[in-house]
């Protein structure tokens, strides 16, 4: 996904125009570039640089660009096209009256760049992004807003767009479908950008545009339309949210400051949604018959969201008895679903606009599926496809690599399925009771572990330059290796694979040798003894074991090369504790190893193409 922002007012564009997109950069990193409107002459003046922002605002120190009060810029993840100056955005039309910047995919642009390419205009790059400023070059006989409309129709596939035309040196116009855009309110002047965080030190009032919509921007007005291209009310929401909670605050990096904001986190979940022994699920759109109903859940996410789905699936099947399948959304929206009005469809995601998981969610929609969204962006993609949503609140997380986001979807699941066994009558009162006096606990453990990070970090540097690592979990905590591995490898680059340890021995265990770092996931529980046989055949090997475990677990050193303790808990949350400790495990590699923790190389925080 890239990152835009956009501006139009009283005061000089450049430097506002930067300021937002430094603060998006975590949506992509591979190039960028920014155009205004002159205001001397009202021509179009551009400067782009392949590289991080950085190099951009290197490039524009010595060649600034002119006075300006309209512009837009734009940080690309690359989709069509290497990372360079001539494939970054902003993009011209031929008669350079016309300037585009995009994030999505405009699925159809070969067909149209062909088309227009017989009509004479010359392209400049290999992006899917020039081809909407020729088309919009083509219906353009005077009325902006009016060739924009007709050149929106023949785009396939999603966008995020802001455009500009010399002809109307007072006009930003920006458009959305399936990718996300919001507008930023200010006084004699508004903004356009992917994400809130780039203009909250501007203005807390923003409108969500939604899909389909075309917005036309001045200094003093934002005029919205619809498809049908009729003009449509708007309403102005006020973010809740600090500018504070986007910036670092003296942390050496946000996936950093995000770990250490997991206890209030998960403090303020389950202030917001356990009333004395109750599970209260405002949001959930769906009441306690329509959610006895259902007769099959099926979770659907990518990523670390996926791996929260998995451990959701244990605690459903457990406190409900019913069953639940756990997607990979990239599969299940091409797989058959077999899915019905009888099926509930539970979507975790961090952004609200994964395109695989809003893909899967439409297509189970159109089946007659209800949709609750577990999300933690307001306002985002999938909670308007959704009949429910049950947000995170968990603030920005602007670090890449996923952290009290994941356990922020974890708490809401554990609460989610309290519930599901309220109505299912499944969990006594008394179980119920128990496992919520447990969860109230959770915020002190993590503070507890936090206090260890020191050690963990020294534990980790020897392992920092092992080949590759094997991460193994049972039962519940299955899903604590798998999302353990995916840490490591996106933040560290090492090649790390999470494994059910009951599997190790059909397959993995031919891996085992003295360069392997193997982490094991062996809290107290009813099948720790099964673990510690894992662990033994490990050692045979001379596999060097990381164990994660109980506090007091002192035999557990004899099987251990190192051992990081988590707190005592019910068996059933210690996925959730097991979750800190692999991220700072992660973190403290990757950290020794000098990689770029919150912008790792190839990823971006939101995949908003396929
Ligand atoms: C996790 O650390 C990654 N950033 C990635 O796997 C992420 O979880 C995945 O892309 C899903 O994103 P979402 O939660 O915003 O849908």
């Amino acid at each position: 996904m890239c990152g835009i922002t956009g501006y139009v007012g009283h005061r000089n564009a450049v430097p506002l125009l930067l300021a937002g997109l430094e603060k998006l950069e975590y949506r992509g990193y591979d190039s960028s570039g920014i155009g205004i409107v002159a205001s001397a002459n009202a021509k179009i003046e551009i400067s782009k640089a392949p590289g991080k922002i950085k190099a951009l605002k290197d490039l524009l120190a010595l060649s600034p660009l002119s006075p300006s009060t309209l512009g837009i810029s734009h940080s690309r993840w690359a989709t069509h096209g290497a990372p360079s100056k001539a494939n970054a955005h902003p993009h011209f039309d031929c008669t350079q009256k016309i300037l585009v910047v995009h994030n999505g995919i405009i699925e159809n642009y070969e067909e149209l760049k062909d088309r227009l390419m017989q009509k004479g205009h010359k392209f400049l790059s290999q992006t899917d992004t020039e081809v909407v400023a020729h088309l919009i070059e083509e219906h353009y006989q005077g009325d902006f807003l009016a060739a924009v409309q007709k050149a929106l129709k023949e785009l396939k596939g999603s966008f995020a767009l802001g455009i500009l035309c010399r002809d109307d040196p007072d006009t930003l116009i920006a458009a959305r479908l399936g990718s996300p855009l919001i507008i930023g309110v200010g006084k004699n002047e508004n903004f356009i950008a992917s994400d809130v965080p780039a203009i909250l030190d501007q203005t807390k009032k923003v409108i969500y545009l939604k899909d389909g919509e075309v917005a036309v921007l001045k200094s003093d007005s934002v005029a919205v339309y619809n498809l049908a291209s009729k003009k449509v009310s708007v309403k102005v929401d006020t973010v809740k949210f600090s500018v504070e909670s986007v910036q670092k605050q003296g942390f050496a990096h946000f996936m950093l400051k995000e770990m250490h904001e997991q206890p209030d986190v998960i403090a303020q979940i389950l202030k917001a949604r356990v009333c004395g022994d109750q599970v209260v699920l405002d949001g959930l759109g769906l009441s306690d018959a329509q959610l006895k109903k259902f007769n099959r859940i099926f979770i659907v996410a990518c990523g670390t969201a996926y791996h929260a789905g998995l451990l959701g699936k244990y605690l459903m099947e457990k406190f409900a008895h019913v069953p639940v399948g756990v997607e990979a959304a990239s599969e299940f929206r091409y797989r058959e679903q077999l899915v019905d009005k009888k099926t509930l469809i539970i979507a975790i995601s961090q952004s609200g606009e994964t395109a695989d998981t809003l893909a899967a969610v439409k297509e189970c929609r159109a089946k007659g599926a209800k949709i609750i969204a577990i999300c933690n962006v307001v306002g985002s993609s999938l909670t308007r496809e959704s009949d429910g949503v049950l947000y995170t609140h968990a603030g920005p997380e602007i670090g890449v690599a996923s952290t009290k986001a994941y356990t922020a979807q974890l708490t809401m699941l554990y609460l989610l399925a309290l519930k599901l066994g309220n109505v299912h009558a499944v969990l006594s009162k008394a179980e119920q009771r128990f496992l919520i006096g447990e969860l109230r606990k959770i915020p002190e453990h993590f503070r507890e572990i936090l206090k260890s990070k020191s050690l963990i970090a020294k534990i980790a540097k020897p392992y920092a330059h092992f080949g590759c690592f094997l991460f193994l979990g049972r039962n519940i905590n299955y899903p604590s290796a798998l999302e353990g591995a995916l840490k490591l490898k996106e933040i560290s680059y090492i090649p790390a694979e999470g494994y059910a340890a009951g599997e190790m021995k059909h397959g993995p265990i031919a891996l085992i040798d003295e360069y392997r770092g193997v982490v094991c996931i062996a809290p107290q529980s009813d099948i720790y003894e099964k673990m510690i046989s894992n662990m033994q055949e490990i050692r045979a090997r001379k596999g060097k074991i990381i164990a994660i475990a109980t506090a007091g677990d002192e035999g557990i050193k004899n099987h251990s090369t190192d051992v990081i303790y988590i707190p005592k808990t019910h068996e059933l949350l210690t996925p959730l504790l097991a979750a800190l400790p692999l991220q700072l495990l992660a973190y403290s590699v990757a950290v020794h190893l000098g990689c770029d923790v919150d912008q790792p190389r190839n990823l971006a925080k939101s995949v908003t193409v396929e």
